[in-house]
């Protein structure tokens, strides 16, 4: 695989353990991503994948927590299942991007498990231990993404160990030296098996404050619970001093090979500045040439298209200026977007993400629409946060993919580890592909253009102002091609004037608009969002 990065249109994410089941053990494995390719660069026409952890795990996180950083864990097949995906992937020109989890393992790995044999074990400094505090209690006020307290006693030698997530997900120390190493070989070692880029997990807390001072308190928190997260500002265990210096030299492994890209998952937090300042420190102080960050706000920003649109401008020509920019509108960790903002938006969302330049990142089973999973308490398997109930588990947007009207929907022959949902009557993507205004056959529309139109991909970002505030609107300019993008935001409809005359080449609605006679005033249906040529 020669080609770059920057050439890629649409990277699709797959949760492994809800894909393809091979095995008929009801749990989506390597074969059967493989087993699916087709799907992917034929019946979508996506060019790259990132799949999220298949690494050896006590599933505590589901692969999040990873006990060997080189190992294809059983539950997902052998490194052969692997290497044949990835031979299967590059013959078909799709790069592969894994998950790499640099800062924490589980409390299974190795490492965590010599570090706690004893306070002089070499590998003791590889995670943070700390005497208990005055009180005897935890050694400062820091807290877990997963609740409560940051700190585990662990009696065998009397101190707490720092975990930023579970208490099996042990916190790695990025200030020492050695274990930096280990981190960069591991990288190195999946870019020589062949492997295209990384997605790297959680980088806010790869360095804290060396002194580990308390977090200060957040004024403008009323939380009414003493632990919840909201009450203090994260400054201090995350964004320590070498926050960009360690992403720096995580990603340098990159310029050892051709080709290779990371990308961050980066949620910047309001708390601590500017979002966009922060995007730009990421962008601009680690390797704008192979690193990159997520944009985030298509998930976050409120339904406002003067927001949207800013911020939009400001990541673009801003923040990731010199970087690769990367559009997601959810994630294994999010609600699914159809859920979060109903269809019709979906739908306009899904063209906007599919018009903006860099990357466009596909979750698994949002071009079929897949809603949010419906659970009973008794099926939730995610044990991440306290606040886990089957509402608000993150198992609601991980369930198996929707692939045909069948009782198990082709996921697997057995029951599988998450129920299916019972929509996948219609929504699913072998009814879908013979469904012209389906939500997978607006996806395929939009992936096809943006393959046709490097435009769209390369092409300078423009905001424009059209003649309404409800309407997001930016012009897309590369040599002599110049497309124009328009949302509506509102549910009535606009009157648009466009800076001249345009051929309308696509619209996120069911109904196929009709086809007008080139126009420079065309008239926006209520939430619609379409895309034109001049
Ligand atoms: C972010 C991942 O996306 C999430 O799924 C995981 O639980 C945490 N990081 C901890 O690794
Ligand atoms: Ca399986």
């Amino acid at each position: 695989m020669h080609n770059s990065w920057r050439d890629i249109n649409t990277l699709y994410h797959i949760y492994p353990r809800s894909f393809q089941d091979t095995n008929d053990d009801g749990i989506g494995d390597l074969p059967g991503i493989t087993s699916r390719l087709d799907y992917l660069s034929l019946v979508l026409g996506v060019d790259a994948m990132w799949l999220s952890p298949f690494f050896t795990s006590p599933m505590r996180d589901f692969g999040y927590d990873v006990a060997n950083y080189r190992q294809v864990d059983s539950d997902y097949g052998t490194l052969d299942d692997f290497k044949k995906l990835l031979d299967e992937a590059h013959r078909r020109h799709m790069k592969v991007m894994i998950d790499f989890v640099p800062c924490h393992t589980s409390d299974q790995h190795a490492w965590f498990k010599e570090s706690r044999s004893s306070r002089d074990n070499p590998k003791r400094d590889y995670y943070t231990w700390r005497d208990p505090g005055p009180d005897g209690g935890a050694p400062n006020n820091w807290l877990s993404q997963s609740g409560g307290t940051s700190w585990t006693f662990d009696e065998t030698t009397g101190q707490y160990y720092l975990h930023s997530f579970l208490s099996a997900q042990p916190d790695l120390n990025w200030d020492n030296p050695s274990l930096r190493k280990e981190m960069t070989d591991t990288v190195r070692w999946w870019f020589e098996q062949g492997v295209d880029g990384m997605r790297v997990d959680a980088i806010w807390g790869i360095s804290k404050d060396p002194n580990l001072a308390d977090d200060p308190q957040n004024p403008e928190f009323h939380g009414e619970h003493p632990s919840e997260y909201g009450h203090f500002i994260h400054n201090k265990c995350k964004y320590g001093p070498n926050f960009t210096n360690y992403l720096k030299e995580l990603s340098d492994v990159c310029h050892e090979f051709e080709n290779r890209q990371m990308i961050f998952e980066f949620y910047p937090d309001d708390k601590i500045g500017d979002f966009y300042d922060q995007y730009h420190q990421v962008a601009a102080e680690v390797n704008p040439d192979v690193a990159s960050t997520f944009f985030m706000e298509l998930i976050r920003s409120p339904w406002h298209a003067d927001m949207l649109g800013n911020g939009l401008d400001r990541y673009i020509n801003y923040a990731a200026k010199d970087a690769l920019p990367v559009f997601c509108l959810g994630n294994h960790d999010q609600p699914r977007i159809v859920s979060r903002i109903g269809e019709s938006k979906a739908r306009a969302m899904a063209l906007l993400n599919l018009t903006l330049p860099g990357l466009s990142v596909i979750y698994y089973g949002d071009e079929i629409g897949m809603e949010n999973g419906e659970l009973t308490p008794s099926q939730v398997r995610d044990t991440f946060s306290p606040l886990n109930t089957s509402d608000t588990t993150r198992d609601l947007e991980r369930t198996p993919m929707q692939w045909d009207h069948s009782a198990r929907t082709s996921f697997s022959q057995v029951t599988p580890w998450l129920p299916i949902h019972k929509n996948h009557r219609t929504i699913n993507a072998m009814t879908e592909l013979s469904d012209s205004s389906s939500m997978l056959s607006l996806y395929r529309r939009l992936v096809r253009l943006r393959k046709q139109y490097p435009v769209l991909r390369i092409g300078s970002f423009t905001r424009l102002f059209v003649g309404s505030g409800y309407v997001l609107a930016f012009k897309r300019e590369l040599d002599d091609q110049r497309v124009y993008v328009v949302v509506n935001f509102a549910d009535q409809p606009q009157d648009i004037q466009l800076p001249e005359i345009c051929s309308y080449l696509v619209s996120s609605q069911t109904a196929p608009r009709e086809r007008e006679s080139r126009e420079a005033k065309p008239t926006l249906r209520p939430l619609e969002a379409a895309l034109y040529i001049a």
